[in-house]
């Protein structure tokens, strides 16, 4: 990228993004500049990092100002800093959707004289550099456009390709593993919308990916694209069983912990999830990655525990489908959590509930062996 400067910075400290999701290498809020005849920059970042972004700029302007401030996306992650932008540099001219210059009115209660407002194919020349736009609704809010640099190939690509992280995590499981987190969690329920901007840009010849979070990607970009278009159609990208479950008195967990060592000498993956304990958006990410699911529940207030309730309800949220799933219940007395958890259920598109229905009459003993071992003919 010759002309292209990193301005992002590196958000060590927060605890839960966008308020739910637990970022353990922390996150990147990125922000970048061409610097051609006329100079765009492209996003603010968190409100936290004001000074910090603002250097960065200055540092690599030499004292000149920009003329545009490309606004891909108006969530605050990314737009918090306009308005201190535009108090250092007010000469400047934002360009965005019509649906960004309603956020800046609806988030900063001012409207913007200078202006540039753009629609879906408009072209902008900087010089050497020509940006064309690419509205991309949806992903992941209703005025997100991408934006295409003809001169260097650059594809910005506002929150899709993102990834949770810093730039300098030490996170060695690859791109792919927090950027399934962070699709699933954040873009995943707009599979529809993400096609339709994969198909907008599958005739552009990109040689780098631009995110607005995570690294900058200029390797194999077919790896990339590809995952995205798996992930949107919402197929399977892996063979495995996932295993999600809550257990009051620790029975139900013995009884997944024995299909876990069932299916794992078949050679099967698993993995598993106590929902009340681990990281919901890790449970949902596999449920995304693998081709099968159990759900596994206790009986709790003529319901199901509250979890799972709430897990199942996250999968509805984002169009969970096209997967075989298994039920298994625990109630002592009037057991009713596969009932319950199969009325939920059928709010999901073309899911095949397994035949085998475990249900658990307290502790986990031969006659639950029994029915586990049922299921795992079912699961293999
Ligand atoms: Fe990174 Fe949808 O904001």
């Amino acid at each position: 990228m010759k002309d292209i400067k990193y301005v992002g910075v590196n958000d060590y400290d927060i605890d839960l993004f966008e308020g739910q999701f637990v970022v353990p290498e922390g996150m990147s809020y990125n922000s970048y500049i061409i610097i051609d005849d006329k100079i765009a920059v492209f996003d603010t970042v968190d409100k936290g990092f004001k000074y910090e972004w603002l250097n960065n700029i200055k540092r690599e302007l030499n004292n000149k100002a920009p003329d545009y401030l490309i606004i891909s996306h108006m969530e605050p992650d990314h737009s918090s800093n306009i308005m201190s932008f535009l108090d250092e540099y007010p000469r400047t001219t934002l360009v965005g959707t019509v649906g960004a210059f309603n956020m800046i009115k609806n988030l900063f209660k001012t409207d913007i004289d200078n202006k540039l407002v753009v629609k879906d194919g408009d072209m902008l020349n900087l010089g050497k550099h020509n940006l064309k736009f690419i509205t991309a609704p949806l992903v992941h809010w209703p005025e997100v456009m991408f934006t295409y640099d003809e001169y260097e190939h650059i594809l910005f690509s506002a929150d899709a390709f993102g990834k949770f992280g810093t730039l300098d995590s030490e996170d060695d499981e690859g791109w792919a593993c927090e950027a399934r987190r962070y699709y699933f969690g954040i873009v995943g329920k707009f599979g529809t919308q993400v096609q339709a901007a994969l198909k907008k840009v599958s005739n552009l010849e990109i040689d780098t990916i631009c995110p607005l979070h995570g690294p900058v990607l200029d390797d194999d970009l077919s790896y990339y694209l590809n995952l995205y278009d798996t992930w949107s159609k919402y197929e399977p990208e892996d063979k495995g069983v996932t295993i999600c479950y809550t257990s009051v008195y620790g029975n139900t967990k013995e009884a997944i912990m024995y299909l876990k060592k069932l299916l794992e000498e078949a050679n099967v993956h698993v993995s598993v999830f106590d929902l009340a304990r681990d990281d919901e958006a890790e449970a949902l990410e596999d449920a995304f990655r693998y081709d099968r699911l159990v759900l596994a529940t206790t009986t709790y207030n003529q319901s199901i525990f509250p979890y799972m309730k709430t897990f199942i309800d996250t999968l509805i949220e984002h169009n969970y489908q096209n997967r075989k799933i298994a039920l298994i219940e625990n109630g002592m007395w009037a057991p009713m959590a596969n009932k319950v958890m199969k009325g939920l259920i059928e709010n999901l598109k073309n899911i095949t509930l397994c035949d085998t229905e475990v249900s658990i009459k307290g502790g986990f003993g031969d006659f639950e062996k029994d029915q586990i071992r049922n299921l795992l003919k079912e699961l293999k």
